[in-house]
């Protein structure tokens, strides 16, 4: 399974914030926002990745994270030059696609807690895998509404009147037929290609898997001042009370066995002195004591 995260967008929400920095640049707590999708991938196995971004941020990604080799990833970029809807990811990712599956994820998602992407992408052979949350507004995502047996029966975009609180977060899984399914889709009202039209497509043939992620799930987006506050003061609680930290993908690639013990510490050495680097410091000691390493 391949991944794309998707980071342009106008990020109007954000303003003035996002006038020199994109949305997912936007620190949630102690590091960037991209982190958090991008160690939610690599805890799920993820090794290839494309970043979409508009042709002027893409720069600053590609320097804050490189070619990934730093974590045991490869990550190619490519450039959104309009906002044109989330589904057209697939369209500028068509090469990198090729004949793969394909997990996309929203660079203003976040997520922690439990293991059901990983098993998502272990189980995933055909068709589409989307998951539904539910929320207190769901007003503002693409609802779906579920018949009495748990099957999906529609997904609606950003509803006025939702026929269930269960909403969808921004991680989807296809097989490589979505590259056809997005290029037969139509621009929406709002002049985008619309990520619940693809859904909807894959579920008329009967093809949509939908997940309800459970209570012990946190899925936040942090698209808005208060979203964004409130998803830093978040990642503040459980970082300082259980001494971990969420969102770090180096961690995340040594424990997914994709960089050994030295290269963690080589890459914290590389660090200037900072809580960042004391962190990474503190996994390698642990996991000197304990005996593990990837090599
Ligand atoms: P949104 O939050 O819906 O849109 P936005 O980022 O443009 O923000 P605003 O509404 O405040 O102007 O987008 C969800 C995510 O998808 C976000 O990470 C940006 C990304 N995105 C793209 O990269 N390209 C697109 O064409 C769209 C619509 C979204």
């Amino acid at each position: 399974m391949k991944g794309i995260i998707l980071a342009g967008g106008t990020g109007s929400r954000l303003y003035p914030l996002t006038l020199v920095a994109s949305k997912q640049l936007q620190p949630v707590y102690d590091k960037p926002m991209v982190y958090y999708p991008l160690t939610t991938l690599i805890e799920g196995g993820i090794r290839e990745f494309c970043l979409i971004s508009t042709p002027h941020d893409l720069p600053r990604f590609q320097q804050l994270l490189g070619d990934g080799s730093r974590l045991g990833v490869s990550i190619d970029y490519r450039e959104q030059t309009k906002p044109s809807g989330i589904a057209q990811a697939f369209l500028i990712a068509e090469s990198f696609i090729a004949q793969d599956p394909v997990t996309l994820i929203l660079g203003d998602n976040i997520f922690y807690g439990g293991d059901a992407f990983q098993r998502a992408f272990n189980e995933f052979h055909a068709g589409a895998s989307i998951f539904a949350y539910h929320v207190q507004n769901p007003e503002r995502y693409g609802v779906v509404e579920f018949d009495e047996h748990g099957w999906a029966l529609s997904i609606q975009e950003k509803p006025l009147e939702p026929k269930s609180n269960f909403a969808v977060p921004g991680l989807y899984l296809y097989d490589r037929e979505v590259v056809a399914v997005a290029k037969a889709l139509k621009p929406s009202g709002r002049g985008e290609l619309e990520i619940t039209d693809l859904n909807m497509e894959y579920l008329k043939r009967g093809q949509l898997k939908v997940f309800r992620l459970n209570r012990g799930f946190t899925w936040l987006d942090a698209g808005t001042s208060t979203s964004l506050h409130d998803a830093s003061a978040y990642v503040q609680t459980i970082e300082k009370r259980q001494g971990i930290k969420i969102g770090c993908p180096e961690e995340a690639a040594f424990r997914r066995g994709f960089i050994s013990l030295d290269q963690l510490a080589a890459i914290a050495s590389r660090m200037p002195n900072c809580e960042y680097r004391a962190y990474l410091n503190e996994i390698t000691a642990e996991a000197k004591e304990g005996g593990q390493d990837n090599d």
